[in-house]
């Protein structure tokens, strides 16, 4: 049994691989510092695993208490590092944030591991993002890496930079990045998902805020694109599909005999949905009619974005098997409790 440690384990990303990892048998730590997250989703963790999940409350960000955490912790031989702030929004607001709480909470991190002078297999958080505008569709993992659209796509950036330097020169780790694609659902016990702190930026909370009468409407950013609908395409992920990527890319790298391992893989589906079908398929699977308009084009999406998987598929024994209505009925079953529960 590995031990592995989940940095920002509350996140909505971080919940779901828990869950996942639980599951498999492995000996978890989770690290948060509840800057986006609640104790409600620990509490929902372990009603599902009925189990008491081992959780400290830490800031990556203090690097004394970062150190003696890790100290403490020395038979650590896995890390998922969620650990991050991911509002694109935001990011453009106030970068320093960004830099600081990415960047630095990763940097420190790393530093504390590489004092153990023990081999660290090292899952990092990456996104889609990194690749900006695609050249070529579906995108695979050699589509150039352009000037990051947002402070916050730049912090994957230089993190996978960082983790590509730091594998070349040390025996220690062995990294491997996960670019998600479009993440969206949630556990089908509805006792864990997403918190959107504030107005949802991405789509399926605003629907589902919007169905749940918290929104009185939903606007379609654009429908002037070069799809066949005018909407937007992106490859939408089960947030449970994507947390299983996770323990996959773990097995990976414990397998690995060599060293200085790193490499990126896409995680998503490899298919294409617009932003009406996403509505049409909640509307459909749901029963609930929802009340929406078309707006302008939101500044900064790509018209298209979605991903080539083989890779995942092929090196990592990796698929996707859970649907868009999954997810999408998974996700209208959290609004609805987390409505209730008032988190
Ligand atoms: N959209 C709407 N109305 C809304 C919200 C979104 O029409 O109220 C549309 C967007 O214009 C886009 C699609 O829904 O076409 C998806 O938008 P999201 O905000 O849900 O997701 P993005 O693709 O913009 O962003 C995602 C991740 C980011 C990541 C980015 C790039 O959420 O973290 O992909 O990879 F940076």
């Amino acid at each position: 049994m590995s031990k592995i440690l989940v940095t920002g384990g509350l996140g909505y990303i971080g919940s779901h691989t828990v869950v996942e990892l639980h599951k498999s048998g492995h000996d978890i730590v989770i690290i948060d510092d509840l800057s986006n997250s609640s104790l409600k989703i620990l509490d929902g963790i372990n009603e599902i695993i009925n189990f008491n999940i081992n959780f400290i409350e830490l800031d990556l960000k203090n690097f004394k208490q970062t150190k003696s955490f890790i100290k403490e912790n020395i038979d650590i031989d896995g890390v998922i590092h969620f650990a991050a702030s991911k509002a694109v929004g935001e990011s453009v607001e106030d970068p320093l944030k960004y830099y600081t709480n990415n960047i630095s909470s990763l940097l420190n991190l790393l530093n504390a591991l590489k004092s153990l002078e023990r081999k660290i297999n090292f899952i990092f958080s990456s996104s889609a993002t990194v690749y900006g505008k695609p050249e070529i569709l579906p995108i695979t993992e050699n589509e150039s890496i352009k000037v990051a659209e947002s402070p916050y796509g730049n912090t994957k950036q230089i993190g996978e930079e960082i983790l590509f330097d730091l594998v070349k020169s040390s025996p220690y780790f062995n990294v491997i990045s996960l670019r998600y694609f479009n993440p969206i659902g949630a556990h089908n016990s509805a006792l864990i998902g997403e918190l959107p702190i504030g107005v949802p930026q991405n789509l399926v909370p605003f629907i589902t805020q919007t169905a749940i009468g918290k929104r009185e409407i939903l606007t379609i950013f654009g429908n002037d694109y070069d799809t066949h609908d005018g909407t937007c395409l992106r490859d939408y992920i089960h947030v449970v599909d994507l947390a299983n990527a996770h323990l996959k890319a773990l097995s990976f790298l414990i397998k690995k005999k060599e060293n200085n391992y790193f490499d990126t893989f896409n995680i998503g589906t490899g298919k294409a949905s617009s932003v009406l079908e996403l509505i049409k398929g909640f509307e459909e699977s749901t029963g609930i009619n929802l009340n929406y308009k078309i707006g302008d084009r939101r500044i900064g999406d790509v018209d298209q974005c979605f991903a080539e998987v083989s890779k995942a598929n092929n090196v990592l024994n990796w698929k996707s098997n859970l649907t868009i209505e999954d997810a999408l009925v998974s996700a209208w079953n959290w609004e609805k409790n987390i409505n209730n529960e008032k988190f």
